[in-house]
């Protein structure tokens, strides 16, 4: 054990990519006392943007403003009306003989302006105590993401959100509010959704919201530095997350007795040839998207190699923060999309400097959204291993659930999705209705 204790890891898989492969499988296929379950964002989700007090958030803003940057130029003003229909969805979910559900609270309905001076917003937690309700009494558990992408937009308006160490305490204060008003029934709580999604696409690419980037990369921003805000942002999501996990620690989790942990995402790299150099490529490549999280959440820093590589344009923890931040979980959920290789790219003396090149690895292949089932499923052994690097192979504790907002255009364009009843519900609104179907990992284990 990396850190001395075992802890669970919730795992995700993507339904999209099995396509096929899951006539073979069932309950019978997976642990004991393994959790099946559903999962999805506010944002894309909920819809009801303007009504019941909520504010914007900067996806409101972003679509709005931004509509040539979505595929079908389509918004999640409605989506698919989860605000109004969480009931159907409910029964949906329960046919569907799922066990858990795992949501998004949207920020800004909570605290309409993302401070707590700008008051809570009885409407919107209303609606989150009638969703809890009706979850619990079809026996499905809520598992709660606190934060999945919509940062509030007076907060982005005030000091640039997640760009100022401002928010660690206006987040602080919104999850306080979300474990003294839920807590009482949500056992699982999950401060963060993928924060290299959002740092990646929102701050380095730039062409998902905040929508920020240097001119050089391919987002099309009007502003951003694609060498530093990416690491600040993921700088503060990490201490939000443990100011928050800190908060629950010692006001709530005494009471309320539930888990508090973090969602990652990482790929899986696999050397390109045989060199030694793509060998240390593939584990630099790893360092920059799941150490760049992981270790932090475990050892208290980031990497050595991106200290390396990235220089003074990586932010620092200070003695206290590292201390706050390591061991900041009692469980890691582990989002799995799909393996890359990954190759050196020589040192050059290069001006444009980006994330997106600091790691110096040109990853190729293996798409999770272009392949077949066979190498959706050969990646997962790949899972296993990540998971293994930080905890020798801890507890297991499967949840199924889509990350939601993974950066490509496949799942941009499922935000507009129409409501459908029914049947076709389970389907087509976005390819994130996953279940974890990996029996094969299981095998290795
Ligand atoms: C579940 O699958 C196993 C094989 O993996 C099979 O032996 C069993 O009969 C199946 N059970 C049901 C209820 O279909
Ligand atoms: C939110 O509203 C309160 C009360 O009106 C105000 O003091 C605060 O500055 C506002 N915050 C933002 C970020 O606009
Ligand atoms: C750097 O980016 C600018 C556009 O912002 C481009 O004109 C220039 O060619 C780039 N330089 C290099 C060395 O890539
Ligand atoms: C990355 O690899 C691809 C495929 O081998 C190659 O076409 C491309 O030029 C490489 N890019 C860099 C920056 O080395």
């Amino acid at each position: 054990m990396a850190n001395g204790r075992s802890f669970p890891l919730l795992l995700s898989f993507l339904l999209a990519c099995l396509a096929g492969a899951t006539a073979k499988l069932n309950r019978s296929s997976f642990p004991e006392g393994f959790i099946f379950g559903t999962s999805s964002s506010a944002y894309q989700y909920e819809g009801g943007r303007n009504i019941d007090g909520k504010g914007p958030s900067i996806w409101d803003t972003f679509t709005h403003l931004h509509p040539e940057k979505i595929v079908d130029r389509s918004n999640g003003d409605v989506a698919i009306d989860s605000y109004h229909f969480y009931k159907e969805d409910v029964k949906t979910m329960k046919k569907m003989g799922m066990d858990a559900y795992r949501f998004s609270i949207a920020w800004t309905r909570i605290l309409p302006n993302g401070s707590l001076s700008g008051g809570i917003n009885k409407e919107g937690v209303k609606y989150y105590n009638n969703l809890i309700d009706e979850l619990i009494s079809h026996g499905v558990k809520p598992f709660v993401t606190l934060f999945h992408w919509d940062s509030p937009q007076s907060l982005e308006d005030k000091y640039g959100g997640f760009l100022s160490q401002n928010i660690i305490v206006d987040f602080e204060d919104y999850a306080e509010v979300c474990f003294k008003e839920f807590g009482d029934r949500v056992k699982h709580w999950i401060t963060f959704n993928e924060p290299w999604s959002f740092c990646v696409a929102g701050y380095a690419s730039g062409f998902l919201a905040p929508g920020r980037c240097s001119p050089y990369e391919s987002g099309q921003c009007r502003v951003g530095d694609s060498s530093r805000e990416p690491y600040i942002g993921a700088h503060h999501q990490l201490l939000a997350h443990a100011a928050a996990v800190k908060t629950y620690k010692l006001k709530y989790q005494g009471h309320q007795k539930g888990k508090i942990g973090i969602s990652i995402v990482s790929t899986w790299f696999v050397p390109y040839s045989k060199s030694k150099s793509d060998d240390d490529t593939a584990k630099r490549a790893l360092d920059f998207m799941y150490g760049w999280f992981m270790d932090p959440l475990v050892f208290g820093d980031y990497p050595h190699s991106m200290r390396a590589y990235v220089g003074d344009r990586l932010p620092k923890f200070t003695k206290e923060q590292s201390k706050i931040v390591k061991g900041s979980f009692d469980f890691i959920g582990l989002n799995y999309y799909t393996a890359n290789y990954a190759q050196n790219i020589p040192f050059s003396n290069k001006v444009n400097l980006t994330y997106n090149t600091d790691a110096r690895a040109n990853l190729t292949g293996m798409q999770c959204w272009e392949s077949k089932a066979k190498k959706a499923l050969r990646g997962s052994s790949r899972r296993a291993k990540a998971r293994r690097l930080y905890t020798g192979g801890g507890d297991e504790e499967g949840v199924g659930s889509g990350g939601a907002f993974g950066g490509d255009e496949a799942e941009v364009k499922g935000m507009g999705g129409r409501r459908r009843r029914t049947e076709e519900g389970s389907r087509g609104y976005g390819e994130e209705r996953g279940v974890d179907v990996d029996a094969k990992e299981r095998g290795e284990d």
